[in-house]
């Protein structure tokens, strides 16, 4: 191999893979579509980011109001569906049961072809079917009967109604839509570059999405809010929570839900959510949850000069929306799966099989010894 193929980054740090007109992730901007996140965190539902990820424009009233009919008219689960999620054992977490319940709907799927109007629509479908089967499988769980969805609610407030049965505060649905629209889409992240890869092999919709949701279970990446959340869980004051963080970082422990791949001076998304934790532990009654976070985050930087990611203050926002941590990732999944979709098309329209080279660290050509004299 020549020098310049041999070139060789560790976890392709720094590599540009590919191109995208997605997203864009720069220090000192995220944008969605030329669109500032912090602007569409404060003004766009996630109807109309999920809208903006798949067809590049934000959506007009009547394209919205169809959008939202659309994705009220496939929020139903097939029965076979929420048969199998009756019969996936009590302990299986959330995550796994996301990713049995989204390949299993790819069956129930009519569109065959790979199209890109056919993407449209298998994209609709998933879209639907994430919050459903969340939902749904909490009912179960808590051996609850099932509901049906109640068409015209927004997203947020539709997976709150099924989940558990009432309708969401403002707050509520203010906060859960908030951390939608800021978990939906990141550019070349282990997910979404793993549902291109798959969709690379002109695969299909579905196939792109398990691989996506299997891998954003992982800590390192969107399994973090969940771990983040048990981390501060353990402590009751600021100085515990500090002491066993300075510990930890002696001994090389990473602490979840800090560091990042791509930011240096922070995460974007952090910033916007890191209110909601002062404004939810007062409003809870739990301010010292809020003391926990800040000594934690505090210690991490004076120790180490590392920021809090996203999931940071996203595990303990949902924990204060009364949500149980193992949903927390599948919640990710929930806003993220739009972004998967829009990058699945992107790939399909220009499309070459991913296919990188490794270099090779195996014992030198040795002959084959036969079996008789090993
Ligand atoms: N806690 C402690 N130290 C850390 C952390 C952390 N969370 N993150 C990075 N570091 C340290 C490393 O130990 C290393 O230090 P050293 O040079 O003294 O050995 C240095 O920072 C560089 O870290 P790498 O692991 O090489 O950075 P990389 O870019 O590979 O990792 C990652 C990025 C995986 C996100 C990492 O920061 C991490 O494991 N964080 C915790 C998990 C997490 O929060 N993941 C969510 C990411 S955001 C998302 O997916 C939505």
């Amino acid at each position: 191999m020549s020098a310049e193929v041999e070139a060789y980054h560790p976890g392709l740090e720094g590599v540009i893979a590919g191109e995208t007109a997605i997203c864009c992730v720069e220090q000192d901007r995220l944008l969605y579509r030329g669109y500032d996140v912090g602007d569409l965190a404060r003004h766009a539902s996630f109807e109309e980011c999920a809208f903006l990820l798949l067809h590049g424009e934000l959506p007009t009233a009547p394209e919205l109001a169809l959008f939202k009919k659309q994705i009220d008219g496939e929020r139903e689960l097939p029965g076979a569906v929420v048969e199998v999620l009756r019969a996936i054992p009590r302990q299986a977490p959330m995550m796994d049961v996301l990713r049995t319940g989204v390949s299993l709907c790819g069956n129930f799927s009519s569109a065959k072809s790979q199209g890109a109007s056919n993407l449209l629509t298998r994209a609709v479908r998933v879209l639907a079917a994430v919050p459903s089967l969340i939902a749904v499988r909490l009912r179960i769980l808590a051996g609850k009967p099932l509901l049906e969805p109640r068409p015209g609610l927004s997203h947020a407030a539709q997976f709150i109604y099924m989940a558990f049965g009432r309708e969401a505060t403002a707050l509520e649905e203010k906060i859960l839509n908030l951390t939608l629209v800021l978990y939906a889409e990141h550019e070349y992240n282990a997910s979404t570059f793993a549902a291109r890869v798959c969709t690379s092999t002109l695969s299909g919709l579905h196939s792109s999405v398990v691989a996506a949701i299997g891998t954003l279970k992982g800590p390192l990446h969107g399994g973090a809010n969940e771990a983040a959340l048990h981390l501060i869980d353990q402590f009751r004051s600021g100085p515990d929570a500090r002491a066993w963080v300075e510990e930890a970082l002696e001994k090389k422990v990473k602490i979840m839900g800090f560091g990042h791949r791509v930011y240096r001076n922070g995460d974007h998304r952090a910033f916007i959510l890191e209110p909601y934790v002062d404004e939810l532990a007062k409003a809870r009654g739990e301010p010292w949850r809020a003391e926990v976070y800040h000594a934690i985050k505090q210690t991490v930087w004076d120790k180490k000069k590392i920021h809090p990611n996203v999931d940071y203050p996203c595990g303990l926002v949902y924990y204060f929306l009364g949500f149980p941590p193992d949903i927390f990732t599948a919640l990710f999944v929930m806003a993220r799966v739009s972004g998967w979709c829009a990058h699945i098309i992107e790939q399909h329209e220009n499309n070459r099989l991913i296919r990188p080279r490794s270099r090779y660290t195996g014992p030198a050509p040795r002959a084959y010894v036969a079996l008789a004299a090993r």
